[in-house]
């Protein structure tokens, strides 16, 4: 099984999620050993839900709350997301890291609150630039996942990771498949050999688009990919998926 998770950020307003999601399913819905999840805005998610219904496409949170009720403003909680149909959720994207602050801390509450409401985190993880040029992208990745799941008794729990170097996230450079592969082949062994956890799918994310996904998806430790910018842009989107079924 390989997976296409599509994260559309806060690129589209309520009008124009309900639409791309109509014209998606209309398009393609149907697809062999490969699940698409769809990871809208929390406005739009509700409205997302009930058109993805009787379809076999599945749907995320972008971000969760770590506690389940209470006087936190603003935020939403895994709970609802769960309540609400939601198979999946983000944890430690980038942005969230990079533009809200978040902590590895932070993270490892967002994981346990998942698995509270039932919901299989995806945890994203990535080095920066800088962290590449000083040869620590390999130190600032095991720090990023053993904090996550620290105390979260994983070997009964399920969940994903996704790779996505920060450096790759919207620059249209993406990381090559084989350097991909390589990091991520060291992400399960690490995940094996240090934390005792095995068949983690682990995707890669990071300028993907219709020209690259099957080289990304072609590899054997890489399990799938998640899209932003191509994800929600109807055209693109659908050359992508195309571009796997075809391949
Ligand atoms: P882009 O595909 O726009 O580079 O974004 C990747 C990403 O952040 C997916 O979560």
């Amino acid at each position: 099984m390989k997976y296409i998770f599509a994260n559309w950020k806060m690129y589209l307003s309520f009008d124009e999620s309900c639409i791309l999601m109509s014209q998606l399913l209309q398009e393609k819905s149907e697809m062999q050993n490969v699940e698409v999840a769809i990871f809208p805005s929390s406005i739009s998610f509700s409205e997302i839900e009930k058109l993805a219904r009787g379809s076999q496409w599945s749907l995320g949170a972008q971000n969760v709350a770590w506690v389940e009720k209470g006087a936190y403003t603003g935020a939403v909680s895994a709970q609802l997301f769960s309540e609400l149909g939601a198979k999946y959720a983000l944890v430690g994207h980038s942005e969230r890291r990079h533009i809200f602050h978040e902590k590895n801390e932070d993270t490892q509450k967002k994981m346990s609150a998942c698995f509270e409401a039932g919901l299989i985190p995806v945890l994203c993880i990535g080095e920066t630039q800088e962290d590449l040029e000083a040869g620590k992208r390999q130190y600032r990745l095991q720090r990023q996942i053993d904090e996550a799941l620290m105390g979260n008794n994983i070997s009964e729990r399920s969940f994903f990771i996704a790779y996505e170097p920060v450096w790759a996230i919207g620059s249209g450079s993406a990381c090559t498949a084989s350097d991909a592969e390589d990091i991520i082949g060291w992400i399960k062994l690490h995940l094996k050999d240090a934390l005792g956890v095995d068949n983690v799918p682990v995707l890669y994310g990071g300028s993907v688009d219709a020209t690259n996904v099957v080289s990304y998806t072609a590899q054997a430790s890489i399990d799938g990919v998640l899209v932003g910018g191509c994800s929600a842009k109807f055209d693109e989107f659908s050359s992508i998926l195309k571009a796997f079924d075809g391949a």
